[in-house]
């Protein structure tokens, strides 16, 4: 149990007492209040950045609340870790290793060293190539064995080989070119692959094997069955795979010895972390099915972003004011998790891609010297699109004991305009906002019932279960259209925000070591669960639980 008394650094401390001092305060005042107070409310706390609008003003905040969140950010030296962070510095301490997915969306023309070496050359020689192959899927020149074009692409990876992808693949759907379908494979499960394979032909199908370390056991496990799969269904000729299969990593010895030719490898570099590489040449299959134009205008957004991140003022600065908002949540009033609720169907992996990119990044127990944190760190990040979420956990925000800060996230303007689902959609985004902010009191719900002629006894019992206390707290992200453009602008948000975050908590946001532990003991129990004698080795749980497999 972390207490938030102390602050992440020690030269925190008189700006994280005033902001404790500050939270008692704000505690006693209601959003309903604040903007009666102040009919000014959303011009002060909402900011712009090309087609995307920020409304931060149904927030428990006061201009003091940023004021002193400002302070603490910049105590907490921010604006130099962002300078680090651009410049290439190995900030990811316990890898060593710098942190530049930036890079991968930086101009040509850029120069950002690490090792006295300029990578953007580097990154720019990585896209002509992924270019070139796009082009030669899309104009029939890349054919399989059978010279039949592509008509399906297979991305086997997981977590951020998978997870950027596919939600970025799934979000732009209306840019998909023609005659391609993408497919994305991550469960080791073999429920996955074979759901997938089931549906393809062996001679059309191109599979892309996208794994950093190339030795994750999920996706090299699903890359040889996709390998034998496909030389089962053709004329199990090798010479065939290599039109069939290639690989996105980090490790091109590892590629090479799984059969894949060092021409059909597209590189990245270990200063790329996995659940920020979509940018990177694991961003193939996004190439792929919207074609690399579209793919760059993806890169270009998140730049701009980064751009606006590296240079704007932190009270003007969307990421920082997102990451300053989820410090003030999580150590200053206690909220445990963030809700992700984008009112947009083609959103709905976000949740999921954000899941990763913010627990694996924040979910820390130590600091970056390795003491453990007697502060609350990253929260638990959860959601799902709306309006289904609407039906499904909506009541425990509105009238449940847990604090749940939201992102609601709406395009002004969607791909599928059929009669009035729009307007019902987004009616119901911002509508859920007000009724969050507002509630309902016991006089208002008293007044209406009698206004609907209930009985005063019926209104006596039903009137508590129907107050909303209100008071909840929403971001709301308005974005003119899902484009490619402003998909990336508003990943590279998400981003920033949570660097932010760690910056203030003093962890590091780049290593998983949390995720090591499961893969060993997995492998240990893979052994015990193949062979023929009785498991004894570990607790009587897990031993049970391996000889009660063994028995079935
Ligand atoms: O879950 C741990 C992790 O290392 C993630 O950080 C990464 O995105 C995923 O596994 C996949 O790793 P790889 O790309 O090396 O297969």
């Amino acid at each position: 149990m972390t207490n938030n008394s102390l602050p992440p650094l020690p030269d925190l401390a008189p700006i994280w007492q005033s902001l404790q001092e500050h939270a008692e305060e704000i505690k006693k005042q209601h959003l309903r209040d604040m903007f009666a107070a102040d009919p000014h409310r959303f011009d002060d706390f909402s900011l712009s950045l090309g087609e995307i609008l920020l409304d931060y003003s149904k927030n428990r905040i006061t201009g003091k609340t940023f004021e002193l969140l400002e302070e603490l950010a910049t105590r907490a030296g921010l604006k130099s870790w962002i300078e680090r962070m651009f410049k290439g510095e190995r900030i990811n301490n316990t890898e060593n290793r710098a942190v530049l997915h930036t890079a991968l969306r930086a101009p040509a023309d850029a120069r950002v060293i690490v090792d006295g070496r300029n990578v953007i050359p580097d990154v720019q020689r990585v896209l002509e190539r992924m270019e070139a192959f796009c082009s030669k899927v899309h104009d029939g020149s890349w054919t399989g064995y059978s010279s039949r074009a592509i008509t399906d692409i297979v991305n086997i990876g997981i977590g951020g080989s998978d997870l950027g992808p596919h939600m970025v693949s799934t979000a732009l759907r209306p840019y998909w070119k023609s005659g391609l379908t993408a497919h994305f494979v991550s469960n080791v499960d073999g429920t996955d692959i074979n759901e997938t394979l089931v549906k393809l032909d062996p001679e059309t199908t191109l599979f892309i094997i996208a794994s950093k370390t190339f030795t994750t056991r999920e996706t090299m496990t699903n890359a040889h069955t996709a390998r034998q799969w496909f030389l089962d269904n053709s004329d199990n000729d090798h010479n065939h795979v290599r039109r069939h299969f290639v690989a996105v990593s980090t490790n091109s010895s590892a590629v090479q010895a799984f059969g894949i030719d060092q021409e059909n490898m597209f590189e990245f570099w270990d200063w790329v972390g996995g659940r920020y590489s979509l940018w990177s040449a694991i961003g193939l299959p996004i190439a792929l099915i919207v074609g690399m134009d579209n793919f760059r205008r993806l890169l270009a957004g998140a730049h701009e972003m980064d751009e606006h991140f590296r240079n704007a003022d932190f009270l003007g600065n969307m990421p920082v004011i997102l990451g300053l908002l989820g410090i003030w949540y999580r150590n200053f009033l206690g909220a445990s998790n963030h809700a992700i609720l984008p009112y947009d169907h083609s959103l709905r992996l976000l949740p999921a891609y954000l899941q990763q990119a913010d627990m694996e990044s924040n979910g820390k127990g130590v600091n970056r010297e390795g003491k453990p944190v007697d502060y609350d760190t990253g929260p638990i990040i959860w959601g799902q699109p709306g309006t289904n979420g609407q039906h499904a956990f909506f009541q425990l925000i509105h009238q449940g004991t847990e604090l749940v800060p939201a992102d609601f996230i709406l395009p002004a303007r969607t791909h599928h305009p059929i009669s009035e689902h729009h307007e019902i959609l987004s009616a119901n985004c911002i509508a859920q906002t007000e009724a969050l902010m507002r509630g309902k009191t016991e006089a208002e719900v008293r007044q209406e019932l009698a206004r609907e002629g209930m009985p005063e006894a019926l209104i006596e019992t039903l009137a508590p279960h129907k107050v909303f206390p209100g008071n909840k707290p929403t971001n709301t992200i308005v974005i003119r259209q899902l484009t490619p453009y402003n998909l990336g602008k508003l990943i590279a948000l998400y981003e920033h925000k949570i660097f932010v975050e760690s910056i203030i908590w003093n962890i590091n946001a780049f290593d998983q070591w949390g995720v090591e532990l499961g893969k060993q003991l997995a492998d240990i129990i893979e052994a015990e669960l193949d062979s023929a004698h009785e498991c004894s080795s570990h607790d009587s749980s897990t031993n049970g639980l391996v000889n009660h497999l063994k028995s079935q």
